[in-house]
């Protein structure tokens, strides 16, 4: 019943910051998709016996890839794969169910949100035991493997029913087709004051969830609309579509812009938010107020106990650098300890496992809690409509009450998209040169009090990290950031983050990108980002 099939390895399967992105027909070459899920079983140890969860956000080429997973687990000696009804789970809800099932790891397909379809992007990850992406020791050991694999074995059986919730044996070994949504409906449900959500709810405040065409979609409908008592059609784009309908599903002012407009227009909803294709990303706007994803972290700290599963406070924050430092004052207000780590996830997990934090987050609409070992768009969102119940006051009040309190910290992203490797290199190089000669040097009102470039020693494991951006540190709080991304698919994207420290109430009124005008210029006269990219102003700003 089992196969052993010979291979050639393709020399191309280097999980990046979040498992192996490629487009669908790389996917689809012969055993492909084979000889990266071999490599990723090949390279893991104790695993007979015990379960795999597997699902993905939805995207064309995920229920192929399901079945090639399931037969292949039960070739490699599995005792059990749990996979999503329709061969869906979203990011944070695999992490769930691994973790409460105790499941030995799972296989998340997905390319987050990133567009899908038949020429579009799909995506392999391996997550661990604890529910999070697999460390880069093994990331690192499965590439290895995949650059040698000579065969791979597969169960010579038909095709799994994924659409009936059900146990199926597949060559021995189980296949539990599981309700994708129950199991994180039911945590979300213990985590969040559901009744005080309902009663504003039915009290006339009025919440869309824009899914995107995306995995969120029958979640937020479970949740939004089953639970909380939202009408019908709260729930956006809810059917998770192979291509998303078309949409590129990414939660921010570009992709979201519709839902923005709604939200802004008079006669619109009171509250909107969005996630990417995955469901880990959030964005949230209330009437008159985007809140960015630094704010939205430091409101949500702040805020904790509102929420029944953190009525007792918590441990600690985590942000990625690039990340605001709003939630830095709300951690020295409160007492708690707070972790700047490098962009991504996975960063997190060791401080969250060992109790060092409980929510973290990036600029990147990436918000969460040590409930789960990935971010969570579901959780942002509805931790948001539980202040919002609770204190009783809208999305806008909160945010500039929060100002108000602890400063604002303007913040803004300017991405420079597929700017020529080489230039960009070059750029980054230039810069750490420059470094020593920083500090002291005036730039009009602003004086650099420090630049670096940022590492990381993880306070846990002690692994160092280098080379994570380079920062320029002003006087008063004040601060721009250059990074290259680590997630791009062509040429090479420089990030600049730029972000102003506001203590006085009356200044917090101004247009973002005006109060930033001055960093942004000193930004472009250390770095030279116009004459060394040849462009004359960003792709993207968020
Ligand atoms: C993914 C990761 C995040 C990261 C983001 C941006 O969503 O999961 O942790 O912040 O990519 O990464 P980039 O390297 O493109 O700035
Ligand atoms: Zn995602």
């Amino acid at each position: 019943m089992i196969r052993t099939v010979p291979t050639a390895p393709y020399k191309d399967q280097k999980p990046g910051t979040s498992g192996l992105r490629k487009k669908v027909p790389v996917f689809a070459q012969e055993n492909y998709a084979e000889n990266f899920i071999q490599s990723i079983f090949d390279s893991l140890e104790g695993f007979a016996g015990q379960a795999l969860v597997v699902g993905g956000d939805g995207r064309y080429y995920n229920r192929e890839v399901i079945q090639k997973v399931l037969k292949m687990a039960a070739a490699a000696g599995f005792g059990k794969v749990m996979v999503g009804q329709g061969g869906i789970l979203s990011t944070p809800a695999a992490s769930h169910v691994i973790r409460k099932y105790k499941a030995f790891g799972g296989i998340i397909l997905s390319a987050s949100h990133n567009p899908g379809g038949p020429t579009e992007d799909f995506g392999i990850k391996y997550n661990i035991g604890n529910g999070g992406p697999a460390p880069e020791k093994i990331t690192e050991a499965i590439f290895e493997r995949s650059r040698i694999i000579e065969e791979y074995r597969i169960a010579d059986a038909a095709d799994i029913d994924l659409d009936t919730v059900g146990s199926f044996d597949l060559a021995g070994m189980t296949v539990e087709v599981i309700d994708p949504v129950a199991d994180y409906a039911a945590l979300m449900e213990e985590l969040f004051d559901f009744a005080a959500i309902r009663d504003l709810i039915s009290g006339g405040f009025r919440v869309v969830i824009d899914s995107m065409g995306a995995v969120t979609g029958p979640y937020a409908r479970e949740i939004l609309e089953k639970r909380l008592g939202a009408p019908a059609g709260s729930v956006r784009n809810a059917t998770p579509l192979p291509d998303f309908g078309g949409h590129h599903p990414d939660p921010n002012l570009v992709h979201a812009k519709e839902l923005y407009d709604d939200v802004m227009s008079a006669d619109g909803p009171d509250f909107g938010a969005a996630s990417d294709g995955d469901g880990d990303r959030n964005m949230v706007v209330g009437k008159g107020m985007f809140v960015t994803p630094s704010d939205s972290l430091a409101i949500i700290a702040a805020n904790a106990r509102c929420a029944p599963g953190y009525a007792d406070g918590i441990a600690g924050i985590a942000r990625s650098m690039p990340t605001s430092a709003a939630a830095d004052r709300v951690a020295e207000k409160l007492g708690l300890g707070m972790y700047e780590t490098p962009t991504g996830w996975k960063y997190f997990g060791n401080l969250m496992d060992a109790g060092k934090v409980t929510v973290c987050g990036e600029e990147s609409f990436g918000t969460g809690s040590s409930h789960v070992r990935e971010k969570d768009g579901l959780w942002a969102i509805l931790f948001w409509l539980n202040i919002v119940a609770v204190r009783k006051e809208s999305v806008a009040e909160i945010v500039r009450m929060h100002w108000a309190e602890y400063g604002r910290n303007y913040y803004s992203r300017h991405d420079y998209e597929e700017v020529d490797t080489d230039a960009a290199n070059g750029l980054m190089d230039a810069l750490r040169e420059k470094l020593a000669s920083l500090p002291g040097q005036t730039f009009g009102d602003l004086k650099v009090e420090a630049a670096d470039d940022f590492a990381y020693t993880d306070p846990i494991d002690g692994s160092i990290s280098t080379n994570q951006g380079i920062r320029v540190l002003f006087q008063g709080g004040s601060r721009v950031v250059f990074r290259l991304s680590g997630t791009g698919t062509s040429g090479a994207t420089l990030r600049l983050y730029v972000e102003r420290y506001e203590p006085d109430a009356t200044r917090h009124d101004v247009e973002t990108q005006a109060a930033l005008a001055d960093l942004i210029s000193v930004a472009d006269e250390i770095a030279e980002i116009a004459k060394r990219t040849g462009r004359d102003g960003p792709t993207v700003i968020t």
